[in-house]
This record gives C-alpha cells, structure tokens and sequence, in this order.
C-alpha cells in the first residue's frame, strides 16, 4: 500500500444537513489527507479516551500510519481516522474519533466511507485485505454498520491483546 503524499487536501468540501440546520455559521466539513497536527491528535485522543497521551509515542503513531484522514470545520479539527497497513493482507485501524459535540451527525460514517475506500482502493490487483480493529465498549454497532463481524463468530477465535511498557 502507498502512503499518499503528505498535505495532500482532498479538494472535498461536504455539508451535512445535519450538522447545517444545527450551526448557524454554516460550517462545511474538509477532510484532509496526511496532514494532521500533533496538537490536534493528542487534544483529540484524550478528550475522546482520557489519560495524557505521550506526545512521542502520538507523534510516532502519525508518522508510521499509512493513511491519516482528518476532518476540519472552520479551521478546527474535529474527527479522524487512520490505518496501519503493510501493503498486502493486513490494515489495522486505528483512533476512530469525532469530537463529543459533532457526533450523531453523519461525520463518523463519513470518516468510515472514505477509510474504507482508501483500503479498497489499495487491494493488489487479484488481491484480497482484511482490515482489523478493536472496539471500544458500546461501539462496536457502529463498525457492523460496516460490515465488521464480531470475534469470537463460526469461524474465529476472540481478538487477543497484549499491552507493554517501558
Ligand atoms: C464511534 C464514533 C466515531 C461514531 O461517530 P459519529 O459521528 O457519532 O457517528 P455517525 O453519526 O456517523 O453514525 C453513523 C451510524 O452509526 C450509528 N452509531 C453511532 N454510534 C453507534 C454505537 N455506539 N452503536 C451503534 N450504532 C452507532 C449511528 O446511529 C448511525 O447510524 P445510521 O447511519 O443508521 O443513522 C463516535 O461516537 C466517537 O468518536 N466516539 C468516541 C471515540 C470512540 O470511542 N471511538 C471508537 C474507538 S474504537
């Protein structure tokens, strides 16, 4: 898979009747390609998980993604998504985040769609990906919207983790 140049703007402007009717400014979403901010990920990261998030390890994680979109409106960052893939089987995604105030309007699913076609996009010619997450609690109806499936299912195992330290 390759990495899409960095600062590279989609030229895509959306409005969500949504988020419109309920914002008299009229804001139009951008979503941009590779260009995230460090300050706006880690503001991002801990409003959506908590705790204080290690500005090296966030600015390590941005630098080895292959895909980082994020979403503007008005200048302010308010929503992301990123994959790590290896080019052939496997893609992880990763921080799956809309600001408290802008969920519930469509953004979320528009992050998805456009994370989903990048993958998509990528496939090898005769190929086939997978792409694996893991849920935070209570989320994980939004993802089978997408036709993410459950583990352990008929077929598999449960998802396993092991988390270290230094
Ligand atoms: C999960 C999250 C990204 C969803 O973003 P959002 O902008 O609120 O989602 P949308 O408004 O685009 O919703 C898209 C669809 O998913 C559904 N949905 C959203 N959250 C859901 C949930 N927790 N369970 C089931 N369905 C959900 C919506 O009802 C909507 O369905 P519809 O298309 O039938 O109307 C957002 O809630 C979030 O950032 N949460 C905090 C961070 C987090 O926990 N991220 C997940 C880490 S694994």
């Amino acid at each position: 898979m390759t990495k899409s140049s960095n600062n590279c703007i989609e030229n895509e402007i959306m409005q969500i009747d949504d988020y419109i009717i309920n914002n008299n400014n009229k804001g139009a979403l951008m979503f941009i390609e590779n260009a995230l901010k460090l300050d706006d990920y880690i503001r991002l990261k801990e409003e959506a998980f908590g705790g204080v998030c290690h500005r090296q390890a966030a600015q390590a994680s941005l630098d080895g993604s292959t895909y980082v979109l994020h979403v503007e409106v008005d200048g302010k960052t308010i929503g992301m998504a990123r994959i790590i893939g290896d080019g052939g089987f496997v893609n992880y995604l990763a921080d799956m985040i809309v600001a408290t105030e802008y969920q519930g309007k469509g953004i979320g699913s528009a992050i998805m769609e456009r994370i989903l076609s990048f993958v998509q996009s990528n496939i090898l010619d005769g190929g086939q990906t997978m792409i694996d997450l893991a849920a935070a609690k209570g989320k994980e109806g939004f993802y089978e919207k997408y036709g993410f499936k459950s583990r352990p299912n008929d077929r598999e195992g449960h998802g396993m983790q092991l988390r270290l330290k230094n």
